[in-house]
C-alpha cells in the first residue's frame, strides 16, 4: 500500500516489510499525539483564557483517575513499541540456518567481497534471491558502515572485530549500498551495488570466476605460508590446540572461562593471541597483528570454519560403511 510512496525506498527484501510496519506505528503514534497535544493547547488557550483582570482560577489538588489515565496508556503503548521493536531486531540479528556465506571488507573507500567460492568483487556484490545471506564483515581501518536500503538492513563494520549482517533478497535488481558512517573525505563516494539475481542466473555468474579456488583453500594457504600449520596441527603433537572442528564449539580457556569459539574468538585469536589462552596450552604464539590483512583474517576464519564442527559424531562417522562408500578426499585430510 505504501510501495508507491515516492518518500521511501523499494522494499526488496524479507525483513523490508517488518521494518517498514514498525516504522509507521511510531509514525502514527508520534502523529496522533503531535496533533492532539497542539490541538489541545490551542483550544484551552481559547477556552480557559482570562477575560477580566479580577478572574483567578479555581485552586486544582490533583486526580487520581487522571494521573493512572495518563500513565497507563503511555506505559501501554511503549511496551507494544518495545516488544515489536524487540521482535524485529531479534529477526535481523538472528541469520537463518542454511545462508549463503558472504565475507566483507570496508577499507577507505570502498567495499570488497569474498564468496565462498572464490570470487572477489570491489563495490558490487551479487547475490541469489530468495535465499538469505550471511554477511561476516571486518574494517582495514577505520568505522565504516553497510547500509543497503532496499533491504532495510545497516550494521556497523568496526576496526578490531568481526560483525555479521544477514538479508533475503525477494525481487532480482540492483539495488544502492551505501557506507553509513562517515570515514573520511571520500566517505560519501564509498558507494556499490547489491545485484540479486535469480537462482539459475546467479550460478551462471558463479560458474564464470574463481579461477583460484574456493575462499577457504586460500585461507588454507595463507594458513600454511604464515606457518601456523607448524604448532595447529590436525594431530594432538602440535604446540598449538587443534582446529579441526572447532567453529561453533565451546572451548575451555586457561584461566576456567568457557568460550564458544566464533569467528570475533578466531579473529582475536590471531591478533591478540595472549588475550584468551586455551586451558592446557602455553601463551607461546606471536601476534599476527600487522601481518595479515582483514580480508586475509576473513579467509583464515572461513578455512577455519570449513575444518568443522564435524557433522555427527567423530569416531563413528569415520568407521561407518556408508563414509568409506564415499569417494575419500585425497589422504582424506587435505593437508
Ligand atoms: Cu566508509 Cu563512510
Amino acid at each position: 500500500m505504501w510501495s508507491d510512496l515516492p518518500l521511501f525506498p523499494q522494499r526488496a527484501s524479507t525483513m523490508a516489510g517488518r521494518v517498514d510496519a514498525l516504522y509507521f506505528f511510531l509514525i502514527a503514534v508520534s502523529a496522533f499525539f503531535s496533533l492532539l497535544i497542539a490541538g489541545l493547547i490551542i483550544s484551552f488557550a481559547i477556552r480557559f483564557r482570562r477575560r477580566h483582570d479580577s478572574e483567578v482560577g479555581a485552586p486544582i489538588h490533583g486526580s487520581m483517575a487522571l494521573e493512572l489515565v495518563w500513565t497507563v496508556i503511555p506505559l501501554a503503548i511503549v511496551l507494544v513499541m518495545f516488544v515489536w521493536g524487540a521482535r524485529v531486531f531479534y529477526a535481523m540479528s538472528r541469520p537463518p540456518a542454511g545462508a549463503l556465506e558472504v565475507y566483507v571488507t570496508g577499507k577507505q573507500w570502498m567495499w570488497k567481497f569474498q564468496h565462498l567460492d572464490g570470487q572477489r568483487e570491489i563495490n558490487e556484490l551479487h547475490v541469489p534471491v530468495r535465499r538469505p545471506v550471511r554477511l561476516t564483515m571486518g574494517s582495514e581501518d577505520v568505522i565504516h558502515s553497510f547500509f543497503v536500503p532496499a533491504f532495510r538492513v545497516k550494521a556497523d563494520v568496526v576496526p578490531g572485530r568481526v560483525t555479521t549482517l544477514w538479508f533475503e533478497a525477494i525481487a532480482p535488481g540492483r539495488y544502492h549500498l551505501f557506507c553509513a558512517e562517515y570515514c573520511g573525505t571520500k566517505h560519501s563516494g564509498m558507494t556499490g551495488w547489491v545485484v540479486a539475481m535469480e537462482p539459475s542466473d546467479y550460478q551462471a555468474w558463479l560458474s564464470g570466476g574463481a579461477a583460484e579456488g574456493s575462499l577457504a583453500a586460500a585461507g588454507e594457504r595463507l594458513f600454511q605460508s604464515l606457518a601456523c600449520n607448524t604448532c595447529h596441527r590436525p594431530d594432538t603433537q602440535g604446540r598449538g590446540p587443534v582446529l579441526d572442528g572447532l567453529f561453533g564449539k565451546q572451548v575451555l580457556m586457561a584461566n576456567g572461562q568457557t568460550i564458544v569459539a566464533d569467528e570475533n574468538y578466531i579473529r582475536e585469536s590471531i591478533m591478540q593471541p595472549s588475550v584468551k589462552v586455551v586451558g592446557g596450552f602455553q601463551p607461546l604464539m606471536p601476534t599476527f597483528q600487522g601481518l595479515v590483512t582483514e580480508e586475509g583474517v576473513l579467509q583464515l576464519i572461513a578455512y577455519i570454519k570449513s575444518l568443522g564442527p564435524t557433522k555427527g559424531p567423530e569416531p563413528a562417522g569415520r568407521t561407518e560403511g556408508s563414509d568409506a562408500a564415499k569417494p575419500p578426499p585425497a589422504g582424506g585430510r587435505t593437508r
